[in-house]
């Protein structure tokens, strides 16, 4: 049975209002900060971990919703590194659970691969336990030509680290020549951060606050805040999103060129982040 993508879980009169919402203006980068795991297992009587694993159930539904809403890139928010000062015990449950289903992920690769699935961890991997940067890359990496949904997953992330490290990347370059100051620019910050812009950011739980998340990123993005749960997330509550996102969604940006030293510094910063992940798997 998938695990990462669920099967068999939209019924025909769903799928027809799926086909009426493409009718409209769907977002074609969504996020989720998917939050209330520990309150639904509090309000079920299970312990926390519980809840998790009931949060990841969640994700695999909301993946086939997107994909059958023709999203091609979506982001979650799965752990943060404010998530390190929790109890040990969660953490170490969050990090048994992320094995599991990265493992999973690898078993499961060729149906991964088509679907077109194309993994991306997003957030400073070195803070993880070693088996999990392994699992994690070798999985970035076997999935790294697939083009159909582009799946983020910011974990060991904040927004305010993630600019940090692209402001290294950009100071690195200055340093060995490869840039001048004259050639950063807001577009150039944009790019060298792990995770691009998505055009609706929903938060779950009755929360309304972005958390550190995608800081940088959600300058012109739609906001829609439900009060759900997020293990009882349904197709509704994300249809809902998207009707609120088609009648607030700005117009789209103008795409702007990069110059030639922009374009070589991005691709070099590219390579070097493949690099990194061949090197963590050859330990
Ligand atoms: C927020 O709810 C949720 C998290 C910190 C973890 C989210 C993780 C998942 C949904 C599982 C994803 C797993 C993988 C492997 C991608 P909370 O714990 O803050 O709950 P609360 O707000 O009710 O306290
Ligand atoms: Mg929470």
């Amino acid at each position: 049975m998938a695990t990462w993508i669920k099967q068999n879980c939209i019924s025909f009169f769903q799928l027809f209002c799926i086909k009426v919402i493409k009718n409209g203006r769907v977002p074609q980068h969504l996020a989720f900060i998917m939050d209330g795991n520990r309150r639904y297992a509090k309000k079920l009587s299970v312990n926390c971990s519980a809840g998790h694993v009931k949060g990841f159930d969640k994700l695999s539904e909301t993946l086939k919703w997107c994909l059958d809403l023709g999203i091609p890139e979506v982001t979650v928010y799965a752990f943060s590194i404010e998530n390190y000062k929790r109890s040990t015990s969660e953490v170490d449950a969050l990090m048994d659970l992320a094995r599991d289903k990265f493992k999973r992920f690898l078993d499961e690769i060729d149906q991964i691969n088509e679907w077109g699935v194309k993994l991306h961890i997003a957030g400073r991997l070195s803070l993880l336990p070693s088996d999990l940067q392994v699992i994690l890359s070798k999985a970035m990496l076997a999935t790294k030509n697939n083009n159909k949904l582009r799946l983020n997953i910011a974990y060991s992330y904040t927004g305010r680290d993630e600019i940090s490290r692209a402001a290294s990347h950009i100071v690195d370059s200055v340093q060995n020549n490869d840039l001048s100051p004259d050639d950063i620019d807001e577009d150039l910050i944009t790019q060298t951060l792990d995770l691009g812009a998505p055009e609706l950011l929903v938060r779950t739980s009755g929360e309304v606050r972005l958390s550190d998340f995608m800081l940088w990123q959600v300058s012109n993005t739609v906001l829609y805040f439900s009060d759900v749960l997020w293990p009882e997330f349904t197709i509704w509550n994300l249809l809902g999103a998207i009707i609120h996102f088609q009648r607030h969604a700005p117009p789209l940006p103008e795409e702007k060129e990069n110059s030639p030293v922009q374009q070589k510094f991005l691709k070099k910063l590219e390579n070097k982040k493949w690099q990194e992940l061949e090197k963590i798997i050859s330990f």
